[in-house]
């Protein structure tokens, strides 16, 4: 049993074929390319597309373009990947970690609001485990503060907030195909943008700083975040079914909850008032009155052949950026909820059957 795996259908085969046969040079040769890019920004009702070769990729390209740069500062939740904060990292910023909301599990606006100096540039919101963070308050304080918000969308394709589509706040938007991602490129990510000026930015950003009208004239170094044709057809392909494979999600879910219903002592994903959750991940939150914690129910479930997996440790206790003598205490919620949250599997090609073999599991050890 997988934890994340995709389902791929004969719609993805036949696009990819096509590339293969047909598109791989030539003038359509960026068909699936531009087609996805213009339909995935309309569906969020956003202006502009660029794919990228992952969410990594579209989030450092965005804030490159904004010209994010080492005397400045980045506020990023403490519970996320480490990917959300690698690009204004890279970029020189200093990273600040804002603790979570525990009704939502996503950035605190309260948090913020402490980190906030006159260095600071932007906020990168994340709708992490598909769950939505308050965007209309992170918008307003964006906008007392004169700070950009840019959303990390890599898990939240699919909800919503009072109605409007995670991906379409802020001032863009960046989403990840991974292979374990709703949506799959294998690799691959999408920056959505409203502003003409940015996206050009980031379209000049993406391609070796290229001069639009004369040939191998470069104009300025930059990386290469360019997506091939046969991943962009595959993305295409799954763009056509998403709805059919958030509809799994939310099955997916349900049955987790009709099995696990009764247990007094678990939580699954957060449910709030006008958002709703494209469940990318079902969650599990343990609560206090339990006597295990997340990795005795890890360490358990994958001797019985069940792929649990942790929640993302806060990312201020990383190596990466050892800074836990400082959050730890300042961060309370975030690291607490990494001792009792796991990730339960979530597979696209899971059965209902599947679902209830792993909830006997999970009930036998709790
Ligand atoms: C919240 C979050 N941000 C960013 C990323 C990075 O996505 P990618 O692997 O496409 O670079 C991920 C991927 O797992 C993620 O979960």
């Amino acid at each position: 049993m997988e934890i994340q795996s995709p389902d791929i259908a004969e719609l993805e085969e036949k696009y990819v074929l096509d590339v293969l046969r047909n598109k791989m040079s030539g003038p359509n040769k960026w068909y699936y390319n531009e087609q996805f890019e213009k339909e995935f920004a309309e569906y969020h009702n956003r202006k502009y597309g660029l794919l990228t070769p992952n969410c990594t990729s579209a989030l450092w390209l965005v804030l490159d373009a904004l010209g994010i740069k080492n005397s400045d500062e980045v506020i990023v939740p403490e519970l996320t990947w480490i990917a959300t904060a690698v690009g204004a990292s890279k970029l020189g910023a200093t990273i600040k970690f804002a603790d979570i909301n525990p009704k939502t599990l996503c950035i605190d606006t309260k948090s913020i609001e402490r980190l906030i100096t006159p260095k600071t540039k932007a906020i990168i919101a994340v709708g992490v485990y598909g769950n939505m963070p308050e965007m209309d308050l992170l918008e307003n304080l964006c906008h007392n503060y004169n700070m950009t918000l840019v959303e990390d969308a890599a898990e939240s394709i699919g909800s919503t907030y009072y109605g409007k589509k995670s991906g379409s706040f802020g001032i863009a938007s960046c989403f990840s195909f991974h292979r374990t991602k709703t949506l799959t490129m294998g690799e691959g990510g999408m920056l959505l943008l409203d502003d003409n000026k940015l996206y050009k930015r980031c379209k000049f950003l993406r391609d070796l700083g290229r001069d639009e009208q004369f040939m191998y004239w470069n104009r300025e170094i930059t990386p290469k975040f360019m997506v091939p044709a046969l991943t962009a057809a595959l993305g295409y392909a799954q763009f056509q079914r998403l709805e059919e494979l958030l509809n799994k999600k939310r099955q997916i879910y349900e049955w987790y909850i009709k099995e696990l219903h009764g247990m007094s002592n678990i939580s699954l994903n957060p449910i709030q008032k006008n958002h709703t959750n494209g469940y990318w991940s079902t969650i599990l939150i343990l609560d206090k009155q339990n006597t295990i914690n997340s990795s005795i129910l890890i360490q358990e479930a994958i001797k019985k052949e069940v792929p649990i997996r942790p929640f993302f440790y806060p990312l201020s206790s990383l190596p990466a950026f050892n800074q836990s003598w400082f959050y730890k205490k300042r961060n309370p919620i975030a690291y607490k909820i990494t001792k009792r949250g796991v990730c339960l599997p979530s597979s696209l090609t899971l059965k209902y059957e599947d679902i209830h073999v792993i909830c006997d599991v999970i009930k036998d050890i709790l």
